[in-house]
């Protein structure tokens, strides 16, 4: 076994993709208190946010489910029950989900009536709701599961696990998840995950998906910031 054997395979994309998902639902809680009633644009634009983002939670959560448990379980049997809780959360943070993205379809409309007050209350109770779910269940994902995959599974296995994460995303789902992953990538980390992907990507993501990310987050209640 040579050195680069005896690493722990770079996980990082994974976890990359909760950081994103525990930035968003912090900001998301923020975006939402500060929509100015009669602020339609401003609704549109979140409820669409809001959108992309529990369609790629939900999609994470697929390629767990069908991708890597399997993986995992094959080389650390072990692990098999903890796993299947973890399942059941995903199911249970789905429908919590669903929830959720009705007040934010509905959110637009809403914006422009005096139910503004008590719509945007019950959002932010089921937003907070269904962050702490996935935060708890993100923890105990990465101490039990993320851990599994660094030290178990062979590298060129870890390496197509990675590269099916994103199997089955259309361009535009891509085109929004990859800045708004990167953006919760230091820079080391941004120029590592950039150079794994195939050039063409990479040049699309620079010329097209950043410069979109930052026009949309500009449309969003806080405006500029990133
Ligand atoms: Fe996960």
């Amino acid at each position: 076994m040579d050195e680069a054997d005896t690493q722990d395979n770079d996980v990082r994309g994974w976890t990359l993709d909760h950081d994103q998902f525990r930035g968003v639902l912090a900001d998301l809680i923020e975006q939402v208190r500060a929509l100015r009633a009669d602020d339609a644009d401003a609704a549109e634009a979140l409820s669409r946010w809001w959108r992309s983002f529990s369609g790629a939670v939900r999609h994470h959560f697929r390629a767990e489910d069908e991708g890597i448990w399997p993986t995992l379980t094959r080389h650390a049997p072990g692990i098999g029950p903890t796993l299947e809780d973890l399942s059941a959360q995903h199911r249970r943070i789905e429908s919590e989900l669903s929830g959720v993205d009705r007040r934010f379809d509905a959110l637009p409309t809403v914006v422009t009536t005096a139910g503004l007050a008590a719509d945007r209350a019950d959002l932010l109770v089921a937003l907070t709701q269904v962050q702490a779910a996935i935060l708890d269940h993100l923890a105990l994902e990465e101490r039990e599961a993320v851990p599994v995959l660094a030290t178990r599974v062979p590298p060129p296995e870890c390496r197509r696990i990675e590269r099916n994460m994103v199997k089955g995303l259309s361009l535009r789902e891509v085109a929004d998840l990859l800045p708004r992953i990167l953006a919760f990538a230091d820079d080391a980390e941004r120029a590592t995950m950039l150079a794994r992907l195939p050039p063409p990507v990479r040049l699309l993501n620079r010329l097209l998906f950043t410069p979109r990310y930052h026009r949309t987050r500009a449309t969003l209640p806080l405006g500029k910031r990133t």
